[in-house]
């Protein structure tokens, strides 16, 4: 005779029952594909330390964007690389630079089926690789940085971008391209908001994508790994600035920010799967550790879980597919 009322197993006992009581699960329509492309190739550029990921040339890139309609991606984030870089990033602000032609391109191809966005950041432009302009002491000088984020929106903007990611961590970023972005007239240009972004190690990979000059680290604008309630304040600041989405960086080790975030944030919330989460995985799978499928799946599912409504990840066209097999 049986002595337990409560038996949760029941509900485990067939995968049509796990698949009736799942909590929480996957569509191609929250990933968001983070994407490469570098000014002057005539291949694409794989990256070493990201197995799988390329810089793209136009042509691969704007394939990709079209694949990415077909698996029903949410879409897209750019980052370009230029073939020149100086100390103010000045190739951010050219119409023709290699960003601003990428969202053109990839506008052209894919319209309207894909959210469109692109990074609001100059680390990728500057020959001293931080995400901002230096003063005489070489600190990242927030204000000046911020009036060339505002400027850099709009250009993107115009370009077609419709919906822009700053995540230099400057304060009073969001305001700055708000009011920019709506004097030109593009109101409804939105603004995914990398609220809280903290200093991490993982971005290893990130640098080799974009071929990163920089040396030390970001420590005076990204927060600090140990920071949990600071989150919140850097959500609530770009909140009152008018962020249209908040998101969290990176997503593995910080989930706990993920979950307060999304108990508090009246926006969607994002998460950033980045390079380094993607080469952990990459690596492991690589040398027969874990089953790479699995791992992929449960580390997004996990993701979703502590609270995102959407996910950037390296894996989203793959894992896409997967939801539709
Ligand atoms: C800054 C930026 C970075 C990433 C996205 N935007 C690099 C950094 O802050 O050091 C990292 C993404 C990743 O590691 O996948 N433009």
């Amino acid at each position: 005779m049986s002595f337990l009322q409560q038996r949760p197993r029941r509900l485990r006992t067939t995968p049509a029952m796990r698949r009736l009581t799942a909590e929480t699960r996957l569509a191609p329509a929250e990933l968001i594909l983070p994407a490469f492309v570098r000014e002057g190739l005539s291949e694409p550029n794989p990256i070493s330390s990201m197995p799988g990921v390329v810089q793209h040339t136009t042509d691969t890139l704007k394939r990709a964007a079209a694949e990415a309609v077909e698996l029903g991606l949410g879409g897209l984030m750019l980052f370009g690389i230029p073939e020149v870089r100086d100390a103010e990033g000045t190739a951010s602000l050219d119409p023709e630079g290699v960003l601003n032609k990428a969202i053109r391109d990839v506008r052209a191809e894919v319209g309207d089926d894909l959210v469109i966005m692109s990074d609001v950041c100059l680390d990728e432009f500057t020959d001293h690789g931080h995400c901002g302009v230096l003063d005489a002491d070489g600190y990242v000088d927030n204000d000046r940085t911020v009036e060339i984020y505002a400027q850099m929106a709009v250009a993107q903007a115009e370009a077609g971008a419709h919906m822009l990611g700053p995540s230099g961590m400057m304060d009073g970023q969001i305001a700055a391209i708000r009011a920019a972005l709506d004097d030109a007239g593009h109101v409804n240009t939105s603004v995914v908001a990398y609220a809280a972004k903290y200093a991490s190690a993982f971005y290893g990979p990130f640098r080799e994508a974009v071929d990163s000059q920089l040396k030390g680290d970001r420590r005076t604008y990204q927060m600090d790994a140990g920071n949990r309630r600071e989150a919140l304040r850097e959500v609530e600041l770009d909140l009152a600035e008018g962020a249209d989405i908040v998101m969290v960086k990176p997503a593995m080790s910080y989930l706990d920010i993920v979950a307060d975030v999304a108990a508090m944030s009246p926006v969607p919330v994002a998460a950033y799967q980045i390079s380094g989460e993607y080469a952990m995985i990459e690596a492991a799978a690589a040398n027969g550790w874990i089953d790479r499928r699995a791992a992929i799946t449960e580390s997004v599912l996990g993701i979703r879980r502590a609270g995102a409504d959407m996910v950037l990840t390296y894996w989203a066209a793959e894992l896409a597919g997967w939801l539709k097999e």
